[in-house]
């Protein structure tokens, strides 16, 4: 029987192309070209499965456009690239890489965080400059995380790892905001207490955004937000792009309502916007809060367990939307 065919849309570790070359007629993508949807559709002819990233948007004009399409697996726990109901509605498996990139991300964002506070890529870049010329008391104080309030915004298992560095690393008192609170037997060993979004903008020292990306979430951190924080506070957001109103909230940082940011996501990444670059207070970096060795392997693996599992007759291991696809039957 001739073996299924499938898209690795872009670059993957040479080990999981491989995996994927026993399983499949795979077409790769070495050249890790991010294609226009329209190259994607191109590609995608003929294909059954589809190995993606956050950058490849699968929606309904596509799926309309592929109707041999029958999986698409993300190699990232973040899905507000595919609709879930166009897919669904269109028979097809979507599935994406959460748990292995956890505590990886987590650390990142703590890193982030403390970076952010304790001013460490202002103070390089003054150091490169050539400008440092004497030590003194006040040069570049920041804030102290140890036995600061860290307030989280999404309090998945991101969110929780984040909390669980701050309470039994560094001695936070954890806040948080989320649809849902933790159970009892979460919350304790934290100390973490659910407060609603207000209290929690109005109390944290240092914000983190771990919520997931949707219509819901866009600019959940605006300038009426921003406007809440202390100004001695940092906002870090290891999330998604569109959470944070950019524009905004470079104005609230050369406007020192807020002491400091540190971002790995963009409102259209790759492309930045231009008053982040300028801001001095602000710590950026290019969407790389997942990016370890091992856990980058670790996804790609998963992703291609997923591809394989649901195109040979397995169970996909972490599929988003098999509950709908079995409903509507
Ligand atoms: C994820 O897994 O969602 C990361 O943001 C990488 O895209």
């Amino acid at each position: 029987m001739a073996q299924p065919q499938v898209l690795v849309a872009r670059a993957v570790p040479p080990e999981v192309l491989s995996r994927l070359r026993r399983h499949f007629a795979a077409e790769e993508n070495p050249d890790d070209t991010v294609y226009t949807p329209a190259e994607l559709v191109a590609r995608l002819q003929g294909k059954q499965g589809a190995l993606t990233t956050g950058s490849e948007r699968i929606d309904a004009a596509l799926l309309d456009a592929c109707p041999e399409l029958r999986v698409v697996a993300n190699m990232a726990v973040g899905y507000n690239n595919f609709d879930i109901a166009a897919c669904t509605a269109h028979g097809v498996l979507a599935t994406n890489t959460p748990d292995v990139l956890t505590e990886t991300t987590a650390d990142f964002g703590f890193a982030l965080m403390m970076a952010a506070a304790r001013r460490i890529p202002e103070s390089e870049h003054f150091l490169r400059r050539g400008e440092w010329k004497k030590w003194s008391w006040d040069m570049f104080t920041g804030g102290d995380v140890h036995g600061a309030t860290l307030g989280i915004l999404g309090m998945g298992r991101i969110g929780q790892a984040i909390a669980r560095r701050g309470a039994l690393g560094f001695g936070m008192k954890v806040i948080y905001h989320n649809r849902s609170r933790l159970t009892p037997e979460l919350e304790a060993p934290l100390a973490a207490h659910w407060v609603d979004k207000a209290t929690l903008l109005r109390e944290a020292d240092h914000l983190v955004l771990v919520l997931p990306y949707s219509a819901a979430s866009h600019h959940a951190i605006g300038a009426p937000e921003l406007a809440l924080m202390k100004p001695t506070a940092t906002l870090t957001n290891v999330a998604r792009g569109g959470i944070v109103d950019d524009a905004a909230l470079a104005a609230a940082l050369r406007q020192r309502r807020i002491a400091a940011a540190a971002l790995d996501v963009f409102e259209g990444e790759p492309a930045v916007h231009p008053e982040l670059l300028t801001v001095p207070n602000i710590v950026l970096t290019p969407h790389i809060a997942s990016a370890t060795v091992a856990t980058r392997l670790a996804m790609a693996e998963l992703a291609a367990d997923n591809l394989i599992a649901a195109l040979t007759g397995g169970t996909p291991p972490t599929p988003i939307n098999a509950a709908d696809l079995q409903r509507r039957g």
